[in-house]
């Protein structure tokens, strides 16, 4: 019989990927997403929100999985200040449904939670399984709570449950509510003139930038291993929002004959609104330990990610002048 997944936040970016991953592995796989979101082919939807534990551990005794993927939650950081409360709601209390079900259950399902590299905020990069937490913002805070939950849960009662800590890792997928996203979709559209300008906020903070079609990998990897054990996922580099927006529009100047997009200045302006009360200023992560145990590896460059991603912008902006 095929083994069964359960995803939380199965309709996002990286529930999107993983999907796909496990989907093609063989496995029957759950999707936990609010009303009116769709998922990947394949994928059984059950119909919920984040904040209703009731209607999580419904799901999850209705749909029994061998594995449980948690990965929904409020996952903006500048929301975060907006809304805290709700966002400690999503993204710190739903674990704790997952592993009191997962405790209980009589085929030790195991379980993965999606940790953060923001929880290390001010902690000094290079960032690695042993570095302390210094979190930075309330999004930051709920994912060291539920973070350490797995800890706990993995001590106290046996479950097999593991915290991956992945670094920043993008898509074409993402929304443009974050950086990457937002300048390579503004760069596309500023060259076909559908936007004059693009407006960011820091563009010092430097982040530790992946696929993450690689980084699902790690997450199921994390959860074939014979022991629980929590991983830094991570490309090892890192680069500010100004270097991203820079290669972002030498890559749409190159691919669309516009050579005046190098100048990526005089297209972006900073707003202060986009800055945030705290920031991380940076993050580079050391997935030493996930090579070595995993054998995992991430495939795709910066540069490469960068290119993927405008290429895909470039098309969109192009739909967007004939409809
Ligand atoms: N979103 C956004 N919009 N960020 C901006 C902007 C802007 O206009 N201008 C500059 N930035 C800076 C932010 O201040 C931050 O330092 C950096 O760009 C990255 O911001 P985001 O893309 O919003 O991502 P994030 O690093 O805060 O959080 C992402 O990565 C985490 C892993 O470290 C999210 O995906 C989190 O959910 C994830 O946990």
């Amino acid at each position: 019989m095929s083994r069964r997944a359960f995803i939380t936040g199965a309709a996002g970016q990286d529930g999107r990927f993983l999907s796909r991953l496990l989907v093609e592995k063989g496995y029957k796989v759950h999707g936990f997403v609010r009303r009116g979101a769709a998922v990947e082919p394949n994928v059984t939807p059950h119909i919920g929100d984040l904040a209703d534990p009731a209607a999580l551990k419904h799901a999850l005794e209705t749909s029994l999985p061998d594995e449980v993927y948690n990965l929904g939650a409020q996952s903006h950081v500048a929301a975060s200040f907006a809304d805290p409360l709700h966002t400690w709601r999503v993204t710190a209390e739903p674990i704790l449904t997952v592993l009191e079900w997962a405790q209980h259950a009589k085929h030790a399902p195991r379980i993965y939670q999606a940790s953060s590299s923001e929880q290390f905020g001010t902690s000094p990069p290079p960032q690695n399984e042993k570095s302390p937490f210094a979190p930075q913002s309330p999004y930051a805070i709920a994912k060291v709570a539920a973070h350490m939950s797995v800890s706990l849960y993995r001590k106290a009662y046996g479950v097999f449950a593991v915290g991956g800590i992945l670094f920043n890792h993008t898509s074409p997928i993402r929304p443009a509510s974050f950086v990457t996203r937002k300048i390579t979709q503004g760069a596309a559209r500023i060259a076909y003139g559908l936007q004059d300008k693009l407006e960011l906020g820091n563009l010092d903070a430097k982040r530790d930038w992946g696929f993450a079609g690689d980084y699902v990998v790690a997450m199921w990897l994390m959860l074939q291993q014979d022991a629980p054990k929590d991983f830094v996922i991570a490309s090892g580099g890192t680069h500010s929002v100004r270097e991203f927006a820079e290669l972002a529009f030498a890559a749409v100047a190159e691919s669309t004959n516009k050579p005046e997009l190098r100048d990526w200045e005089r297209y972006v302006e900073v707003n202060r609104s986009y800055m945030r009360p705290a920031e991380v200023p940076v993050l580079c992560g050391n997935a030493t330990a996930a090579c070595e145990q995993l054998g995992w590896r991430p495939k795709c460059s910066f540069t490469d990610l960068v290119r993927l991603m405008v290429e895909h912008d470039l098309k969109e902006a192009a739909k967007e002048l004939k409809p």
